[in-house]
């Protein structure tokens, strides 16, 4: 079994996917996370993030390994544990320039599918591209206000600006955010954690029953 989470930036996919994964007690996995990994990946090595193909020999010359623990999804570049440095201003600021090559895509789409279901899996085009069969699909959205609101304890930047970055990373993932045509759509702006969380386990179980 496979649900699929997919959602805007910060719009809490991965809080949602961690309740919804508890409440059914399978994992989740968190494909933004394969995607800032490659990003630090590329700024650690000072890899030129607007080239495919340097990034496609960067991910040749170094290990990245993703695991999914039950107490969260962990990343290592070269057996080092960088999940924190993965979840900087500078890998927000880079992370949607990565996530537009195509071959960069299907490095991580691969990564995700060797998997073993059952499992949550979060991100942008998991109901649509990576998972079209899923049993259950969900596609979370809020304001960006909401959405900066939400974030600005978790970064060193002001709220105006964590704002502005939301709303331009929203702009570059446009075309690889599309909800699947047969996703719930649930807009979590007026709704805290536990209620967002709940009406997901609603709708899977109507869905299955
Ligand atoms: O969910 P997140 O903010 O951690 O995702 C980081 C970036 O990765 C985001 O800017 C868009 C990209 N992404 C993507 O293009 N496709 C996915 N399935 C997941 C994330």
């Amino acid at each position: 079994m496979v649900i699929t989470l997919d959602g805007l930036a910060a719009s809490g996919k991965s809080s949602v996917a961690t309740g919804m994964a508890t409440a059914l007690n399978v994992p989740f996995i968190s494909s933004g996370l394969l995607y800032r990994l490659v990003t630090y990946a590329a700024i650690h090595s000072h890899t030129d993030v607007h080239s495919q193909d340097a990034l496609l020999a960067m991910l040749e010359g170094n290990q990245l390994r993703f695991e999914a623990k039950t107490t969260g999804n962990v990343v290592y570049l070269n057996q080092v544990n960088v999940t924190a440095e993965c979840f900087s201003s500078e890998v927000d600021a880079q992370v949607s320039v990565i996530a537009q090559h195509p071959q960069i895509r299907t490095w991580v789409n691969q990564h995700i599918r060797q998997l073993e279901p059952p499992f949550v899996a979060e991100g942008r085009d998991m109901g649509t591209n990576v998972f079209p069969d899923a049993s259950v699909k969900i596609f979370l959205t809020a304001s960006s206000l909401v959405r900066a609101k939400r974030r600005v304890a978790e970064r060193d930047q002001n709220l105006a600006e964590i704002q502005k970055g939301i709303e331009a990373r929203d702009a570059m993932d446009a075309n690889n955010s599309a909800p699947a045509l047969d996703a719930m759509l649930l807009d979590s702006s007026e709704l805290n954690l536990e209620q967002t969380v709940e009406q997901t386990l609603e709708f899977i179980k109507t869905k299955l029953g």
